[in-house]
């Protein structure tokens, strides 16, 4: 057969709509289906989508087009441009200072947490002369009855420190929209500074056949977001929805995409959510923002530990306050640990915001350096307000709220913790200890547990606070306790 023949015999190949499958969880993408997915080892997670094979073919072309040719780095330049201010203090802090333009954001939580409240809020606040807001899932009417109760009372007006935020929200746009390309038609006639989509998993781009939310819109809907914010400077924040486990729903590869992935999380049952950057391109992802839902919108927490420690006056024993530190934040938490005979037999584990892996790791050594039979007993851990915390220094707390309860022994409230504790029971230093140091003598503490390895960094004369430099947890044990 000529070569012309079989050319002509693939163009009417491509021509025809072919199928894909995709992973529901990483975005692996196969020809067949498959059982278990060769990428992240998930069983039963792959689904059949119709991909257009021409606009596969266009794509490729678009990609070989794009002009690029090697440049040396110290002839590279860019303009001086600034952060957009959101005017939100707890948002900007995550983002490192400000919206970055040209970045394409990604802001991730569960249903219901308020992704929305925040983004439009931000939106009512945010120092940009024109804003785009897109919603696939809330109409016009219904976004600007939130804006309304956003902006009716005082506190959604009002920041913490008393100062206006943008009263106007004349210069905000809203559309109902789920089709890119009528999205982009709108940016068009906006010409808006920022956008923001809600959400991403409701949008679908006409050049695909899958619905809305699948793996492949998904992807393709981001590069298209992502192109133009590169192009046009204009940044472009996503909402997505996050599955049950925990991970952002849809493909692993729009985390690749984005700049930034930012994540709303929090208790139902607790008033406050916290916004975490679990990737930023453009700033540090240790800084965390504290908000509390209120009737009236979020408000934003600047003094974490005031807000978290429970204040109690009575001493109970199970319980240590921990000086921990998110990012260059101090956070004071209060550790509750229950520990008691286990009536079935096998003894019970359970922490709340805490790794249970690390606190089996700490019983361990508790047991073989304190001396305790802790190994039939019940264990349970909290933190209290329901916080997740993963800094280190939080191990001496955690350590000393199980040895107080096991011995029925109260810690004072005035009395909190900072130190990693080690396999051999050794307290080691923590960072930054001089800042936790002056926070919990700002916070009226009376005593602080220090590793006696970081004293020297130390200077005692500066505090009011009694400083307790331990070196292994047994004296920890015997300063409390004994
Ligand atoms: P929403 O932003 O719609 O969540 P998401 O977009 O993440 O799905 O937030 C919904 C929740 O927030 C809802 O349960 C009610 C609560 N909420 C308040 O408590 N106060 C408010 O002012 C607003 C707007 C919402
Ligand atoms: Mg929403």
């Amino acid at each position: 057969m000529p070569i012309g023949g079989l050319k002509s015999l693939n163009d009417n190949a491509m021509a025809k709509a072919k199928t894909y499958y995709f992973c529901r969880e990483c975005g692996y993408q196969s020809a067949s289906w498959l059982g278990r997915c060769p990428e992240c080892g998930k069983f039963g997670t792959f689904d059949e989508e119709v991909v257009k094979a021409e606009s596969v073919g266009r794509r490729k072309a678009d990609s070989g087009s794009r002009e690029s040719a090697p440049k040396l780095l110290q002839e590279v330049t860019y303009s001086q441009t600034r952060r957009l201010s959101t005017r939100c203090g707890e948002l900007d802090r995550v983002l490192g200072g400000g919206v970055v333009p040209g970045s394409l954001l990604l802001l991730g939580g569960e249903p219901g947490i308020g992704k929305s409240t925040l983004l439009l809020q931000m939106a009512l606040s945010a120092s940009v002369d024109r804003l785009l807001y897109v919603s696939g899932e809330e109409s016009e009417e219904q976004i600007k009855m939130r804006a309304d109760r956003l902006c009716s009372s005082e506190g959604g007006r009002r920041k913490a420190d008393g100062s206006d935020l943008r009263p106007s929200t004349s210069d905000l746009y809203v559309v109902s929209e789920t089709v890119t390309q009528r999205i982009f038609e709108h940016i068009e006639t906006v010409k808006p500074e920022l956008v923001i989509v809600d959400s991403i998993q409701t949008v679908s781009t006409e050049e695909l056949d899958s619905p809305a939310g699948s793996v492949s819109q998904i992807r393709q809907c981001t590069s298209e977001f992502q192109h133009y914010a590169k192009s046009t400077g204009v940044p472009v924040l996503l909402i997505g929805h996050i599955t049950k486990d925990g991970t952002l729903a849809g493909p692993k590869v729009m985390e690749h995409i984005v700049d930034a992935v930012l994540q709303f999380e929090g208790d139902r049952n607790y008033g406050y959510r916290v916004l975490r950057a679990l990737k930023n391109r453009f700033g540090s992802t240790a800084e965390i923002g504290i908000f509390e839902m209120q009737a009236s919108g979020l408000r934003e927490v600047e003094n974490p530990s005031e807000f978290l420690l429970s204040r109690r006056d009575e001493t109970l024993s199970g319980s240590a306050v921990a000086a921990t530190l998110e990012g260059i934040r101090p956070m004071f938490v209060e550790v509750q640990s229950l520990v008691s005979s286990a009536v079935y037999g096998t003894p019970q584990r359970n922490a709340g915001g805490f790794d249970l892996r690390r606190m089996n790791m700490l019983l361990a050594v508790l047991e073989k350096r304190c001396g305790f039979k802790l190994g039939a007993k019940d264990v349970f851990l909290n933190l209290a307000g329901g916080m997740r915390v993963s800094d280190p220094a939080l191990d001496l707390a955690v350590a000393c709220a199980i040895l107080s309860s096991n011995v029925d022994i109260a810690v004072s409230p005035r009395v909190c913790f900072a130190g990693e504790l080690g396999l051999n029971g050794e307290v080691r230093p923590v960072s930054r200890v001089e800042q936790r140091i002056a926070e919990a003598d700002r916070l009226g503490f009376e005593r602080i547990f220090i590793s006696k390895y970081s004293q020297r960094e130390v200077d005692r004369r500066r505090y009011g606070i009694e400083i307790v430099a331990v070196g292994v947890i047994e004296e920890a044990f015997r300063a409390l306790f004994a």
